[in-house]
């Protein structure tokens, strides 16, 4: 079957911008993206520019935006995208500087990496194997975040990153709880304590774009929650993050549900220069209906009281 890619050319040495080409390849119902785009370069134009290597989804060096999403060029089918999609567009990923075609500068991937120093740190110097008895552990709680490429696409995805390119982003933060499940580490809690920090764990904003094009069904964002439930059990409750869920939680224990002109009061409690830099907000809030100044009643309180209490026991 003959078969239509437009794909986003950029040649940062000719072009002013971004222009689109239309190419034409025979497909098979196997073919995958990355088998047309080596045909196209090798049978019609070889200056189209990409990364691979393996073919096989394991090195992580071919996301691209295939039809708007980031994907492995590898195993995507060309037949599926058709299916789903009736074309087929490809695109370098986004939120990355181009260099060339779909090939992108993946600095600042590796760099969020290198923050989060991706190796352990123990004060023995010799070999490290991690003891036997701890390794079907470790296995489960890793939850697949050991999984990861490499490859950047959820950075590429992520909206908290699109917004500030500070943001640590997915893939760092996944590899940050690989070393708190480590027994070999000596540094839990000083990481944990950098993780708080602004373009930490807190800002993620849980859109789960990271989770869809996971490849590796990683789930960063499910990697995250995990660090951030381990702060709060581990006392790291003064970030405006961990306090919004705190208070959250125990305002829904109370009163059954949220009173949104209660949250505000109770997360800047104690600093009166925060207090003073929400009150626009919370004018705003009234005049919209956003902050009832007489809460909701809600039915049967007892009862989600009494489910609060029993987890807080069960937690003893
Ligand atoms: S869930 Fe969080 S980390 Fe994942 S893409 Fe969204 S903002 Fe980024
Ligand atoms: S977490 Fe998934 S999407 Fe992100 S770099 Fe690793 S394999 Fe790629
Ligand atoms: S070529 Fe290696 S992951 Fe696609």
């Amino acid at each position: 079957m003959r078969v239509k890619l437009t794909v986003q050319k950029f040649d940062p040495e000719q072009d002013v911008k971004p222009h689109n080409r239309d190419y034409f390849v025979e497909a098979g119902r196997e073919t995958t993206v990355l088998a047309a785009l080596m045909k196209i370069k090798a049978e019609i134009d070889g200056t189209l520019t990409f990364r691979a290597s393996c073919r096989a989804a394991i090195c992580g060096s071919c996301p691209m935006q295939i039809n708007g999403s980031q994907k492995l060029a590898c195993r995507t089918s060309i037949f599926e995208e058709l299916e789903h999609h009736q074309k087929i567009s490809v695109g370098p990923m986004a939120n990355m500087p181009v260099i060339k075609d779909m090939v992108v500068q993946m600095d600042p991937f590796w760099e969020k990496i290198r923050a989060v120093t991706p190796y352990v740190i123990s004060s023995d110097d010799g070999e490290r194997p991690i003891p036997t008895e701890a390794l079907k552990t470790i296995q489960t709680d890793l939850e697949n975040a050991d999984a990861c490429i490499m490859c950047g696409a959820c950075l590429s995805a992520c909206n908290s990153f699109e917004a500030s390119d500070q943001f640590l982003g997915p893939a760092a933060l996944a590899k940050a709880i690989r070393f708190q499940v480590d027994p070999r580490d000596e540094q839990h809690d000083t990481r944990l304590n950098a993780l708080q920090e602004s373009n930490g764990i807190w800002d993620c904003v849980r859109c789960v774009s990271c989770v869809q094009v996971c490849p590796k069904d990683v789930q960063p964002m499910e990697q995250i929650v995990r660090l951030r439930r381990r702060s709060i059990e581990k006392g790291l409750t003064d970030s405006v993050g961990a306090r919004h869920i705190t208070k959250f939680v125990k305002i829904v224990g109370e009163e059954g549900r949220l009173n949104e002109a209660r949250l505000p009061i109770m997360m800047t409690w104690g600093s009166l220069k925060k207090m003073l830099r929400i009150i626009p907000l919370g004018i705003k809030m009234l005049l919209h209906g956003k902050a009832p100044i007489t809460p909701h009643k809600v039915p049967d309180v007892h009862e989600i009281q009494a489910i609060f209490k029993r987890k807080q026991e069960s937690k003893r």
